[in-house]
């Protein structure tokens, strides 16, 4: 059989769009709208957002391109892929690091990420109840706080966010996967330009605006780009091998340029869209810019508890939340599942139940950074933060270095060529001069900017 006619054993997306969906249901999700505000106004907005916008296009994009070449040539699961990649090119057994780290960095961001899944989950009922009717910056801040310092409140909600994920896993990726991005993404943009509505609205939407996109080049530091940086894989799912498998079910007469541009932008669309709606919201209830993970949770509330209809819109928002996430956690934990599947001739079903209970208990490391570890600290930060910061700022972009590396030094051109379909000579040289010079060089110039070497 040819090379290109392989396919997963997992399946195949029914067309080209429903790659598409599918790709930005898992690159759209907690990244865009709880991280991506609370990194932003950690790192002084403006110029954190100018380095990321750069960072998705520039690194984003082509190796969004690399990883679904990869996954797609592979049609595997990461670790499999790799072998077989490996074989292919008769490359050192090495590289098949990428396919071990990228499942491993997916069942740890899983663990934290479905903790935030389930404060989602808890905020739809606090506002299904009307607990914010009327709510003022003060009111939503000691909320949260109060919540997130109960341990038992947060367990609670910890495991059912995983319980639903891993029974969505366990459908496969035609029953599971497919049916539930259809509807989702355009119902949640359309909730998002509702609440930049309400923030025009505010009088402070000037200042929210300067704050994201008037460059205040002094608040860049090497460690807010190196976030900024991470914050461009988290979102676009990049580094991990997410993208390899879902580019393992990827159609083989699909354009995979083009493909990665719509998702870029559309992911990328979101997150700012989000901050649009989050800042003005914030200064004119005089909250902290930098307050951390809890800021969208203590900003909109504010909004929803003081517009007319704010209980449904509210309810509505949080229930798309918490769908967009697990779109996104169903594919951060496919990689493994889909691993256990191959290596031990297990069923889904059971896959998926042995990776939930792993993840499920590394998750309450991170419940516990919020009380009762509160102020246990590892090279200054709190587990969460740790994890977080290994992920997200090491893993994933080291990753992604050597998915580049290797889509650009050892597959033949012939083959990424046949796989890209680019058919403009320049763009293809463009694309491999990236993955092969620029990315690599510009992730080590910020790695090793941020830890103070250079
Ligand atoms: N991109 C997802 C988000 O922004 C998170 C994610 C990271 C999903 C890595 C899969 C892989 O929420």
């Amino acid at each position: 059989m040819n090379i290109s006619d392989r396919q997963s054993m997992h399946g195949q997306w029914s067309s080209r769009w429903t790659f598409i969906l599918a790709a930005t249901g898992a690159a759209v999700g907690l990244g865009n709208i709880w991280k991506f505000p609370y990194l932003t106004g950690q790192n002084g907005g403006s110029a954190f957002v100018l380095i990321y916008i750069i960072c998705v296009a520039a690194l984003g994009i082509p190796l969004m391109m690399a990883e679904i070449l990869l996954g797609r040539r592979g049609r595997s699961t990461p670790i499999h892929t790799m072998k077989v990649l490996v074989e292919e090119t008769n490359t050192t057994q090495w590289w098949q690091i990428i396919g071990w780290s990228g499942t491993l960095a997916g069942m740890l961001i899983l663990s934290y990420y479905s903790v935030i899944g389930g404060w989602t989950l808890a905020y739809i009922f606090k506002s299904l109840a009307g607990t914010f009717s009327g709510a003022t910056g003060e009111f939503t801040a000691s909320t949260f706080a109060t919540f997130v310092g109960s341990a038992t409140s947060l367990f609670f909600w910890h495991t059912v966010f995983m319980l639903i994920t891993m029974v969505i896993v366990a459908g496969g990726v035609q029953g599971g996967l497919e049916k539930a991005v259809q509807f989702l993404m355009p119902t949640l943009f359309f909730l998002l330009l509702l609440m930049v509505g309400y923030s025009m609205s505010t009088g402070y939407f000037g200042k929210g605006m300067e704050f994201l996109f008037t460059p205040d080049f002094s608040k860049l530091t090497g460690s807010s780009m190196l976030s900024a940086m991470g914050q461009a894989f988290f979102s676009l799912s990049l580094g991990m091998g997410t993208i390899m498998i879902y580019g393992s079910y990827v159609p083989k007469d699909t354009s995979i340029a083009n493909t990665s541009i719509i998702i870029a932008m559309a992911d990328t669309g979101v997150a700012l869209l989000a901050g649009m709606a989050i800042f003005p919201i914030v200064f004119a209830n005089n909250l902290e810019p930098g307050s951390g993970p809890g800021l969208i949770f203590q900003t909109l509330p504010v909004a929803f508890g003081n517009m007319t209809g704010g209980i449904i819109f509210g309810s509505l928002f949080f229930i798309l939340l918490l769908v967009a996430a697990w779109t996104s956690s169903i594919s951060l934990i496919e990689p493994l599942v889909t691993w256990l599947i191959e290596t031990f001739g297990i069923s889904r079903i059971k896959a998926s139940l042995y990776s939930g209970i792993a993840t499920w208990m590394l998750g309450l490391g991170t419940i516990w950074s919020f009380n009762l570890w509160a102020d246990l600290k590892f090279f200054g930060l709190t587990f969460f933060d740790l994890l977080d910061f290994i992920t997200s700022n090491l893993m994933l972009p080291l990753g992604g270095i050597l998915i580049a590396l290797f889509a650009g030094w050892l597959m033949s051109s012939e083959n990424t060529k046949s796989e890209l379909r680019i058919t403009n000579p320049a763009l293809y040289t463009a694309w491999q001069a990236l993955v092969r010079y620029i990315a690599p060089i510009a992730v080590f110039i910020v790695l090793l900017n941020a830890i103070g070497i250079l």
